[in-house]
């Protein structure tokens, strides 16, 4: 890797086209040359000689992927299972879990859509109530957060799912309190940490939850197709692949000894169990070190840092324009440098979005929030305080243009 580890210099070192602003890492993160170079260059080598490449190369390029990424989130490699997606993730465990019926799943007012589905499917399935915890609105403590959780707790609880971060607004959850709340009641705890890894500094094995998913594609700026799953607290044996393959036969009864102990796959076989799902690419896994390297040669917390100014940036341009509220209420440091803005009531979200790429070439992501259109700012290192005033001034045009079409 190449890179000096300046943040001015992080831009060049990204495969985003001149034209385009690009201020969505919360939806997807793009790559890094390096990344890319090296995701290309293992889809070479799969492509030429796929048997050499998946029997005899990928073992040691998946157990050196899952040691760097297990160093980058603080907790032991063998508790570690790559995924293709959170979405894959969490509906595996959804799955997976045998909960105590009669009760019910707790969930944050805020989670990503498709998260809530899923839960309300196996609300659906088993009989479990599906409740939600409000979080506050505005500005707001740690402990405020803690609370609005912990208060709904319940006798009857059997589980909760929180995001570490929250996806519209930035603002970051205290996850290691909640799951020590959670632990004490015997409820199992499940942390959707999409926005959180590469975006704020995580240490796994500080939070006591039972399971914890995170994305590398978007904010580690990995390759799309590389998630992943951490079992935290006995969570292991509770889990059960939803695609049988070559880690379920037999002999791999979840419980059996020597599950945890690294194996000529690349895996342990607990994680060759959950992981394998027959033939398929998993070269974006494999450049997961390349990413991690990424931002260790700049450093997670200054990137935190700048991209925070860059959101500060935003919350005082796009505030001054009619209409528009930001709707993370808390401050910009307590946030993972992502910030959300309501638009005026009556704009239709699809068409500012439609517009900030078609006059703009601005990608950034709009969607709804009740009756009123949320735009979301998700800068990163490669973003400017340019970036920030090239998107005001497309915001300020577009809404002007669709109150007096
Ligand atoms: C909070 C949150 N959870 C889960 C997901 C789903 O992630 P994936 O697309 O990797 O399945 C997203 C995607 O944006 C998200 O923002």
């Amino acid at each position: 890797m190449t890179m000096g580890g300046s943040l001015d210099q992080a831009r060049a070192l990204m495969m985003i086209p001149q034209s385009v602003v690009y201020l969505n890492a919360g939806s997807f993160g793009p790559l890094p040359r390096s990344v890319y170079e090296t995701v290309a260059g293992f889809r070479h080598e799969l492509a030429c000689d796929p048997a050499a490449f998946l029997l005899r190369r990928v073992p040691g390029l998946l157990w050196h992927a899952r040691t760097c990424l297990a160093d980058h989130v603080g907790c032991d490699a063998h508790r570690l299972a790559f995924s293709t997606s959170v979405s894959a993730a969490v509906s595996m465990i959804a799955a997976s879990l045998e909960l105590c019926t009669p009760g019910e799943i707790l969930l944050s007012d805020q989670e990503y859509q498709t998260m809530r589905w899923c839960w309300e499917r196996v609300a659906a399935r088993t009989g479990l109530r599906l409740r939600t915890f409000g979080l506050p609105s505005g500005a707001c403590t740690e402990d405020d957060l803690l609370d609005s959780a912990v208060r709904e707790m319940r006798a009857t609880t059997r589980l909760v799912f929180f995001s570490h971060v929250i996806s519209g607004t930035g603002v970051i959850l205290p996850a290691a309190r909640i799951c020590e709340q959670a632990q004490a009641r015997g409820i199992v705890s499940v942390v959707d940490g999409a926005h959180a890894i590469g975006a704020i500094p995580v240490v796994l094995r500080d939070i006591p939850c039972d399971f914890y998913v995170g994305s590398c594609h978007k904010w580690l700026l990995a390759p799309s197709g590389s998630s992943f799953l951490y079992m935290g607290r006995a969570g292991e044996a509770r889990l059960h692949p939803q695609t049988i393959s070559w880690g379920d036969g037999p002999d791999r009864a979840a419980e059996s000894p020597g599950q945890d102990v690294p194996d000529i796959h690349g895996s342990t076989p607990r994680l060759r169990r959950l992981e394998c799902e027959g033939t398929r690419d998993i070269c974006p896994w494999l450049a997961v070190p390349d990413a991690v390297a990424f931002h260790r040669a700049i450093g997670v917390n200054r990137m935190l840092a700048y991209r925070r100014t860059l959101a500060q940036d935003a919350r005082a341009r796009l505030e001054a324009l009619k209409g528009v509220e930001a709707a993370t209420g808390s401050a910009t440091e307590a946030t993972n440098g992502m910030m959300g803005f309501a638009l005026p009531r009556g704009v239709a979200a699809g068409a500012v979005q439609r517009m900030l790429w078609e006059h703009y070439r601005i990608e950034v992501s709009v969607g709804g929030l009740g009756d009123r259109g949320m735009l979301r700012v998700a800068p990163h290192a490669y973003n400017t305080a340019t970036d920030i005033a090239v998107l005001a001034d497309g915001l300020e045009r577009v809404l002007h243009a669709l109150r007096e079409p």
